[in-house]
């Protein structure tokens, strides 16, 4: 599954990048929320998510790089997101907060940090439908894929076949043609891609058929 961050979209037109990501054939689309607090950056808000969320029809993730992120959690489902990703490092209640997201009817993921040990969701594993490995230093695109991630990649993909969860595991940060294969090798099954979609060679579709050219090439 492709996942498209619009971080590196062209902000001024919002809503056609939407539509162009539509058209290549993107699975969904992830909305990088930054608050500027938990992450040295600022982007948007369930406002302008709301904004466009009739001019596609693809299933929007909301990736909450925000500190305390219970507060405003029904605005992103609100805005049209039916996943919501909140990091395990920003709130001090996690197992609360993705109870929270389930009782408002969306699905509910858990972002790490690279410096994050899979143990912080341990115990809550249970309650997800996504874990976003994150492979680069939140807060910017365009970053250097983190290959020391992988043996936290293939740790979580063992302990969902494991406990036989149906949970969604996603690479987010410097995915490209030259480092999905690994990724995929690795275990993930999902992935987010920026700059790798936006820039590069042919058109936007010709990148979206090359990244999943690799990826199921080389899927674990
Ligand atoms: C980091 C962001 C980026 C973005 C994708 O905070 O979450 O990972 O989604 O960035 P690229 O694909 O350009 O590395």
């Amino acid at each position: 599954m492709l996942v498209a961050s619009v971080l590196p979209a062209n902000f001024a037109d919002l809503g056609g990048q939407l539509q162009e990501l539509e058209k290549a054939g993107v699975d969904r689309v992830q909305w990088d929320v930054m608050d500027g607090r938990f992450v040295p950056n600022l982007t948007f808000g369930p406002d302008v998510i709301a904004a466009t969320r009739g001019l596609v029809g693809l299933g929007f993730e909301a990736h909450l790089m925000v500190e305390d992120p219970d507060p405003m959690l029904p605005r992103w489902v609100d805005a049209g997101c039916e996943i919501v990703i909140v990091h395990a490092e920003a709130t001090t209640h996690l197992h609360r907060t993705l109870g929270r997201i389930n009782e408002l009817g969306v699905r509910a993921g858990v972002a790490l940090n690279p410096a994050t040990p899979l143990a912080a969701v341990e115990y809550v594993l249970d309650l997800l439908d996504l874990l976003l490995v994150m492979t680069v230093n939140p807060g910017f695109g365009g970053q250097r894929y983190l290959a020391g991630m992988e043996p936290k990649i293939a740790a979580a993909r063992a302990e969902i076949d494991r406990r036989g969860l149906d949970i969604e595991l996603e690479v987010d940060g410097g995915i490209g043609t030259g480092t999905i294969g690994a990724a995929a090798r690795a275990g993930a099954t999902v992935f987010c891609a920026g700059s790798a979609l936006f820039n590069g060679p042919g058109t936007m579709a010709d990148r979206v058929t090359a990244l999943r050219a690799v990826a199921t090439a080389e899927a674990a």
